[in-house]
């Protein structure tokens, strides 16, 4: 999903897509390429990590007298980070260049059709079948814009597209459908570029290519036509942003963006994996031990922290829906425990960055005692990702703010998705499928009543201390919202299962201690209505998420911030949404620095 950047121009072509890349940084990635255009030839080159070693690669001239060219940082999806799964990607012959942000879900077919009529395939990527189909088309007497046509006709998913047709240099092509690409107008050039961040410097008019739409850019002009083939007419728009503002959007933290991204990557984590009327869940990282998993008769989940509670969660849903008994651990505990394992035990870890020290560390355990592990993983081709059996891909993009919020949804929604895939009896499941796909929706609902949290941040900022409650699903919920506050704006807030509160924690309840209750109408928020009533006798401010259908939370307080209805085990998709941004706005009110909080970093890689 991460960074492209095209130049065509009076200027050198190179500085330009370097410094594009370099301004995209910012969007994570794990490899970097550039593609030039110089007298009839295409020169092209890949580096593994940082945009400073594909730099450093680009040395003594390296096609200097170039005016054409396309450059991308990638986020791996489909094939490790290595120089061949790098971007730009050719056809056979060497013709074709492409740069792609996004995911092509379909793939897999194209590429063994593909293969079929002769094509030599020369990475991993889910994108090289790009410049394969449009040879195809070309060898079929087509002309290079209707093999572009066809091709982008067969492909399904997500792409931003950027593409080099070496037999025609005089325009750059570029296409775009679900990953966002913005063309910048100068004089006597024009650029591509994944957002405006890529453009500062350069140019401040832009012109937001819309799903569906194919550019033909040259040097002096901008051609724009749909897939029906109709010219679309297009609006330029200048920004007044700066670098930092790009970045952002129109947000002005990144971890506030991230929390908008919420429905976008529940969409990103269920694309092509889940067939709701079939009651069908197709998950390819698991394919290859399939077999050994209908063997599996007990699940051990390690984490550490949001993803421990997304773990959490997946203990409720792995139990009452695949019917396997689960625990799940810290991975910093797991680590040191001597507990007796069984063959029939499988591990899943889970984590954002795939480099969390404490998960290796569990992971290596319990490969030593012999047992499965499986990923669920954000970043492609992390050593979680590469040191485990098999697992899932979050697709969730890289995540910049030090909390993590966008990942914890993603993680539940991978984990729905394999609970239904572990479960025997699927026809159960396909009310919870298709109630999935409505979750991106009821998201959006909440995400667009962010106003109302920032209300109640503002009465609620001054407390000292806080507990949130829930019960069920919601216990992790509790767990999360509290580490969300504690982590944001300072404030000591603890989680706590519901039920436990007469157990000890309720001696700390007086007006000074408010709490926060995730009680959504359920099979469990009668009993949380008791709890809140022993609050209230001893007047502990309560702050109440819930749902229309619960109408005793009224009677206990009047701040309530009501979210769409929806079944028990998909409850935490949408319960810690406000959570995460009740925190946000507190941390912002108080005046820190959101992104990146004190003392915390974003991937703990040591002990
Ligand atoms: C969550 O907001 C924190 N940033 C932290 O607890 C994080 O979840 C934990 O360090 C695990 O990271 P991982 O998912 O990358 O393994
Ligand atoms: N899916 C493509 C790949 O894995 C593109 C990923 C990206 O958006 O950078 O190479």
């Amino acid at each position: 999903m991460c960074g492209i950047i095209g130049y065509f121009g009076k200027e050198e072509a190179l500085p330009i897509l370097v410094n594009g890349l370099e301004a995209l940084e910012y969007r994570g990635y794990d490899s970097a390429g550039v593609a030039v255009f110089l007298e009839g030839e295409v020169k092209v080159k890949k580096s593994v990590g940082k945009v400073e070693i594909l730099k450093k690669s680009l040395k003594n001239n390296f096609c200097s007298g170039s005016h054409l060219g396309i450059g991308h940082t990638r986020w791996a999806t489909h094939g490790i980070p290595n120089k061949s799964n790098a971007h730009p990607h050719s056809d056979c012959q060497g013709r074709i260049f492409v740069v792609h942000n996004g995911i092509i879900e379909n793939y897999k077919e194209l590429k063994s059709y593909l293969q079929k009529q002769g094509h030599n395939f020369k990475s991993e990527t889910d994108t090289e079948v790009v410049p394969h189909l449009i040879e195809n088309f070309l060898n079929s007497g087509k002309d290079f814009d209707i093999a572009l046509f066809d091709t982008l006709r067969m492909i399904k998913g997500a792409y931003a597209l950027v593409i080099i047709d070496k037999e025609n240099p005089k325009i750059l092509y570029a296409a775009r459908l679900s990953s966002p690409l913005v063309i910048g107008v100068g004089k006597n050039e024009n650029f591509l570029a994944s957002d405006p961040s890529a453009l500062i410097g350069k140019t401040k008019n832009v012109v937001y290519l819309n799903d569906g739409e194919i550019a033909k850019i040259s040097q002096n002009d901008i051609n724009i036509i749909n897939l029906k083939k109709k010219k679309t007419p297009y609006e330029i728009v200048h920004l007044g942003w700066d670098l930092e503002q790009a970045q952002k959007g129109d947000f002005p933290h990144f971890m506030l963006k991230e929390i908008f991204e919420g429905p976008e990557v529940v969409r990103a984590a269920f694309r092509g994996r889940i067939k709701s009327k079939e009651n069908l869940v197709k998950l390819g990282g698991l394919e290859k031990v399939a077999d050994q998993l209908k063997e599996v008769k007990r699940l051990l989940i390690l984490a550490c922290g949001t993803s421990y509670y997304a773990g959490l969660v997946g203990e409720y849903l792995f139990e009452e829906i695949s019917r396997l008994p689960t625990e799940t651990h810290f991975a910093s505990e797991f680590r040191y425990r001597d507990e007796p394992f069984d063959k029939n035990t499988a591990v899943i870890a889970i984590s954002q960055s795939g480099e969390t020290a404490d998960t290796l560390a569990a992971i290596q355990k319990a490969k030593k005692h012999g047992l499965m592990t499986l990923g669920i993983v954000n970043t492609v081709g992390s050593t979680v990702a590469r040191e485990t059996d098999a697992g899932v891909y979050n697709h969730a993009g890289p995540e910049i703010g030090v909390a993590s919020t966008k990942a914890f949804l993603s993680q539940l929604t991978v984990l729905i998705m394999m609970a239904v895939y572990l479960s025997k009896n699927k026809n159960s499941s396909k009310k919870l499928l298709e109630e999935l796909e409505k979750i991106p929706k009821k998201i959006e609902i909440i995400l667009a009543q962010s106003a109302k949290l920032e209300k109640l941040a503002e009465k609620y900022k001054n407390y000292k201390n806080f507990l949130f409650l829930g019960r069920r699903y919601n216990y992790p919920v509790a767990l999360e919202g509290a580490l969300k506050l504690k982590e944001i704006s300072y404030i000591h807030a603890e989680g706590y299962g519901a039920g436990e509160m007469k157990h000890g924690p309720i001696a700390m309840i007086t007006e000074n201690f408010p709490t926060m209750a995730i009680i959504p109408q359920n099979s469990v928020s009668e009993k949380m209505i008791s709890n809140l009533e022993e609050i209230k006798a001893r007047k502990g401010p309560i702050f109440a998420i819930t749902t229309e259908e619960n109408k005793e939370i009224s009677s206990l307080t009047k701040d309530i911030f009501y979210i769409p209805k929806t079944i028990e085990p998909l409850e935490p998709l949408l319960t810690i949404v406000p959570l995460q941004l009740f925190a946000y706005y507190i941390g912002t009110k108080k005046g820190f620095d959101v992104d990146k909080p004190r003392n915390l970093a974003k991937s703990v890689t040591v002990e």
